[in-house]
């Protein structure tokens, strides 16, 4: 969507804060032997709280509240009985619906004791997302973003997931402009627009370029031993740059 006035904007603050808190929340309850529904059911009891749906159940019908992918699962994992152990690194992607508007907010967590290459690659997801951000301005090229993610991928020896791609959020959770790349794409010439909410949510992988889906029919997967972290926002392109919406309540450690 694009913004057309202070209500929009007051809507898209409101539940970016809330999908950003429940993320930062879920993180930090992140303990071994917890099953992903454990961590799922603590998320939507603060959705709930909250007054706000999971979008994925809502325009999906995702079989739960929140995306919970685990090591060689890239994305979309459905939470169950698969317990978190220490060393796996666990993606979260919480994204939900109040009052019209919708919010997408994701993040890795490494659970301890970690590898020195599991803590790096967080800390690189992270610095990704910053790279694609900064590429951010109203009238800016859309593919500046990916150019800019690309560019810190390579020099940091990482490969991009190509079939995950960032996309508009707002009045749903995906819509116009659909297919936004976190890699190099030379022919997308479409360009930012004062207003446009959109998300930015690279998948910096150790090695793998596709993510590919398993029987579920939801869970992406690449081959086991290649770990891919994702880290994503939602934000408002505006003439002086992305101003982020998912930021949580409480800053520290976000
Ligand atoms: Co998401
Ligand atoms: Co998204």
């Amino acid at each position: 969507m694009t913004i057309d006035g202070d209500d929009d904007l007051e809507g898209l603050k409101a539940i970016g804060t809330i999908v950003a808190d429940v993320l930062q929340a879920m993180g930090r309850a992140i303990e071994p032997g917890m099953t992903t529904r454990e961590l799922d059911e603590l998320g939507r009891a603060m959705l709930a709280r909250e007054g706000a749906q999971s979008a994925p159940e809502l325009c999906y019908a995702f079989p739960g509240a929140t995306c919970i992918s685990i090591n060689e699962e890239v994305a979309h994992g459905i939470p169950g009985d698969r317990q978190v152990q220490a060393g796996d690194l666990v993606n979260i992607d919480v994204s939900a619906e109040k009052d019209g508007y919708f919010s997408d907010t994701g993040a890795s967590f490494a659970v301890p004791p970690v590898h020195a290459r599991t803590e790096r690659l967080c800390q690189d997801g992270r610095k990704a997302l910053a790279q694609g951000i900064r590429a951010v301005r109203a009238g800016a090229p859309l593919k500046g973003i990916g150019q800019n993610i690309e560019r810190f991928a390579i020099k940091r020896g990482y490969s991009l997931i190509r079939n995950l791609a960032s996309h508009g959020v707002g009045r749903s959770l995906h819509e116009e402009p659909e297919m936004i790349p976190t890699w190099n794409d030379p022919r997308d010439h479409r360009r930012l627009h004062e207003g446009l909410v959109f998300t930015i949510e690279p998948f910096l992988s150790t090695g793998a370029d596709f993510a590919h889906e398993s029987d579920d029919g939801w869970t992406l997967l690449t081959r086991s031993g290649i770990l891919t972290v994702q880290y994503e926002h939602t934000m408002v392109a505006t003439n002086r740059g992305a101003m982020v919406l998912t930021r949580p309540t409480n800053l520290e450690s976000a």
